[in-house]
């Protein structure tokens, strides 16, 4: 039986922790952060994601899931899996802290795993750097693997156990295999490669996701000043199988903790290399443009945004998740404060505990976040706003009854029979 440590109780880590432990592996799970092991001790998840609380609970009953703050408590295991943050720095860098001090605390609780494997999104060079730096003495014999993640937040666990690839960059076959081992009932391909290339897999792949999405608002801006309609556009060009279908929605660009850092972290790496990725660099600007055009497309009905009460439904920056990090919702509302607007907004399962004290009112209702509005403005396509009775929001929002839907998830013709001013994004 092996034993794993996994480094990091986050969206990664914890899901991770829950499905190896589910796979009858005995898992210690180290967290740095005391008031979140004092919840999952509790069977509680400190975040939302679908399926993982029940996956928790049956871990800590079956007494295969453990927590702690404590590395000693990793010693003599085969397995340590590295799941901590790499967020963004300012100027777009990746902030490798959290790895560093994870690999200072292997070297100093002298753990000497069979195998380290990197789960935490990388910049391409890093592991080979990190082996040099930290695991290359003689008496060290910890082989070091990248295995990406590539879950998605809100269907993290389904993509656990139906990946579309398992990706493996390292020297020894062996230590492949044993992180092979691990994806126990998971029938997907294993690809091999070098440590490099695999941290290059995740970038290239988060890089090309992002390049879809605003690829496809670039093609809902013109169809805008053409006077066609992206939504069949859309659709129809995603029914090409060479091009499919996903990631090719207009609306208020991409947000959330990968796409945005990952983007900028695979700009200031190719700068830093010396290339210029023109490609990318207009990926991301598209991508803040849109909030941009958003708040335009407001001016262009309201005229002046000073005093304007303004409605937002949603703040995480999709469904199914409670994340709110680098929300486009956030971004716009940031914005509308700036232009003096008086915001209201409403979200399901947003987790507010991270929402830094912005001056808007936060509401227990969509309805409340409606009463009184002259616009709305639809930033997350949660299943509850598109389902809402929108005659009865119309009647409690003030003229121009404004709603902007920044998803393009509303039926426009409905919306004006029931009195709306409606705009959607790439669309007359
Ligand atoms: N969230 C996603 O959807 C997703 C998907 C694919 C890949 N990734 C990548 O996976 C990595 C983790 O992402 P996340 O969203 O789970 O991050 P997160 O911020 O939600 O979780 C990281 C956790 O690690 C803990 N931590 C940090 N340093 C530690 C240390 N030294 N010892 C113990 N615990 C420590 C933090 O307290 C936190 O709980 C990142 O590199 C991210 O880019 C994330």
């Amino acid at each position: 039986m092996k034993r794993i440590a996994v480094i990091g109780a986050g969206y990664v880590g914890l899901v991770a922790a829950c499905c190896l432990a589910k796979s009858k592996f005995e898992v210690i799970c180290i967290e740095r952060d005391q008031d979140k092991i004092n919840q999952l001790v509790k069977g509680i998840i400190p975040f939302y994601e679908e399926g993982l609380q029940e996956l928790l609970v049956a871990g800590l009953e079956s007494e295969r899931l453990k927590f702690s703050q404590n590395f000693a408590d990793c010693k003599g295991l085969e397995v340590l899996m590295v799941a901590v943050g790499t967020p963004s720095q300012v100027d777009g860098r990746v902030d490798l802290s959290q790895i560093y001090q994870v690999m200072r605390d292997i070297k100093h609780y002298d753990l000497r795993p069979k195998v380290l494997v990197m789960k935490s999104t990388v910049p391409p060079g890093l592991g080979e750097q990190l082996k040099k730096r930290f695991l290359a003495n003689s008496e060290c014999e910890t082989a070091y693997v990248s295995n990406p993640e590539f879950l998605r937040e809100g269907q993290a666990i389904k993509d656990w156990y139906f990946p579309d690839r398992i990706v493996l960059g390292g020297d020894f076959p062996k230590a492949l295999e044993l992180v092979e081992s691990l994806f126990i009932n998971i029938s997907a391909p294993v690809v091999k490669m070098d440590v490099t290339s695999a941290e290059m897999v995740k970038y290239a792949s988060n890089a090309f996701l992002a390049t879809k999405i605003s690829f496809i608002n670039e093609i809902g801006n013109l169809c805008e000043l053409v006077g066609a309609d992206i939504t069949p556009v859309a659709q129809a060009v995603g029914m090409d199988r060479r091009i499919g279908d996903q990631f090719l929605k207009a609306g208020l660009g991409y947000g959330g903790s990968c796409f945005p850092k990952d983007t900028r972290g695979l700009d200031f790496l190719s700068t830093l290399k010396g290339h210029t990725f023109n490609l990318l660099k207009a990926v991301i600007e598209v991508n803040t443009r849109q909030r941009i055009l958003a708040v335009r497309k407001l001016c262009n009905s309201l005229g002046s945004l000073h005093g304007k009460k303004i409605g937002v439904l949603g703040l995480t920056f999709k469904p199914d998740t409670d994340d709110i990090r680098e929300s486009p919702a956030l971004e716009i509302i940031k914005f509308l404060l700036d232009e003096g607007a008086q915001v209201t907004a409403y979200d399901p399962m947003a987790n507010i505990s991270k929402l830094n004290s912005m001056d808007f009112n936060l509401c227990l209702n969509a309805m409340s976040a409606a009463s009184g509005c002259h616009a709305l403005v639809l930033a997350t396509e949660w299943p509850e706003f598109i389902n809402l009775d929108w005659g009865a929001v119309q009647k409690e929002m003030r003229e121009p009854f404004l709603i902007l839907d920044g998803r393009n998830s509303l039926n426009a013709q409905n919306m004006s029979v029931l009195g709306f001013q409606y705009v959607g994004m790439g669309k007359l």
